[in-house]
């Protein structure tokens, strides 16, 4: 038997070189070895406890798919599919939701992070979480473990989602005996944090990401944005602690990088450095960017592609949903 991989973006914002390095690109690869098979998803419901502007939120959902698309992903190989055209997902969440301890829940980070900004802030803790941000690591455990998902590519803030998934899931065997199987996280070491332009984590969040598809004049202006110090062109520099090189690391051939190595050693104006960034970057980004300008100037495509996606989902989804429902005495 082949392992299930699954993994989902949210569209919260524009893809960043953050996004592709921890998340697609180890998905990608995934996708192309023979002994897995991939289920890559929109989690747009993950999306709504966040957007609440309708056009946004179409816009942003074909953003993701366009870019999944563009970025290599073959939907005859991967299912691909938007959550939302899944409504066992969501019938799951519920069934689970009564197997998930509400303690587990208030330590779940992102809740957590909220009701200490609050605390700290003097506001009261709840204000601004809506149900939907305090139960997404449900919804989460339900896109996983409905497709009997052995293995999670993520970054790592979302360890601890996957590892609350495991939780409910345990909880739920424990009652009812084997069924659902309890995944495992992947992380990519070496990239698993990116930094943006300020150094710190690249982020949505932090408004200090490079989109991955940005047109060539401004993708230079970003990169130009990024900090350095100031350190005169001449005086050698640590490649290890530099930003421009980790981003350079990800784009270019491994004799690139070793004669990158070599110039920063020696020293090399940051000017110099970005310059070379630049060149890596944009012609790695050439040919994906035109693809995905391509599809998102034909969503409908992409509704065929994604719908396409959702049958073959659902082709697993229904079945093993009626023998979850059968186990819990639920009968139709
Ligand atoms: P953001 O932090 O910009 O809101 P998301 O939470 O939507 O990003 O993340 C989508 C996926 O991309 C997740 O698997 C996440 O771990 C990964 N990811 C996001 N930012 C980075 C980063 N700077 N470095 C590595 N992986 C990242
Ligand atoms: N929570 C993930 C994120 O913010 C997105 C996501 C939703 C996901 N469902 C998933 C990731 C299932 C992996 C598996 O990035």
């Amino acid at each position: 038997m082949k392992k299930q991989v699954l993994t989902g973006i949210k569209p919260t914002g524009r893809i960043h070189l953050g996004n592709y390095i921890g998340a697609i690109k180890p998905a990608l690869q995934l996708a192309e070895n023979q002994s897995y098979n991939t289920a890559y998803f929109v989690a747009d419901y993950h999306g709504l406890t966040k957007i609440h502007d309708g056009h946004e939120m179409k816009e942003l959902s074909y953003g993701v798919a366009a870019a999944w698309l563009a970025l290599g992903l073959n939907p005859d190989r991967a299912i691909f599919y938007r959550q939302s055209d899944v409504p066992e997902i969501f019938e799951l969440s519920w069934i689970l939701s009564c197997f998930a301890p509400k303690g587990l829940m208030n330590r779940a980070h992102a809740y957590k992070s909220m009701v200490e900004e609050n605390h700290f802030a003097g506001r009261e803790v709840d204000a601004g979480v809506n149900m939907g941000l305090f139960t997404y690591p449900i919804l989460m455990a339900a896109d996983i473990l409905l497709f009997q998902t052995e293995l999670v590519p993520v970054g790592k803030d979302q360890i601890q989602h996957v590892e609350i998934a495991r939780d409910i899931a345990e909880n739920f065997n424990k009652l009812y005996g084997e069924t659902f199987i309890l995944p495992e996280y992947v992380i990519q070491e070496e990239t698993s944090v990116l930094p943006g332009l300020d150094g710190r984590k690249m982020s949505k969040s932090y408004n200090n990401t490079i989109p991955l598809f940005e047109e060539p004049k401004k993708l230079q202006k970003l990169i130009n944005k990024i900090k350095t110090d100031s350190s005169p062109p001449e005086e050698p520099k640590d490649p290890e602690t530099s930003v421009l090189f980790s981003l350079y690391k990800e784009f270019a051939t491994s004799d690139q990088v070793e004669e990158m190595r070599r110039r920063f050693q020696e020293g090399i104006g940051w000017g110099e450095a970005k310059k070379e960034l630049f060149q890596v970057m944009n012609s790695f980004i050439e040919k994906p960017r035109s693809k995905y300008e391509e599809l998102m100037a034909s969503p409908h495509m992409l509704d065929v592609i994604l719908q396409n996606g959702a049958k073959k989902a659902r082709e697993k989804t229904i079945p093993f949903m009626k023998e979850i429902k059968r186990k819990i005495g639920i009968y139709h």
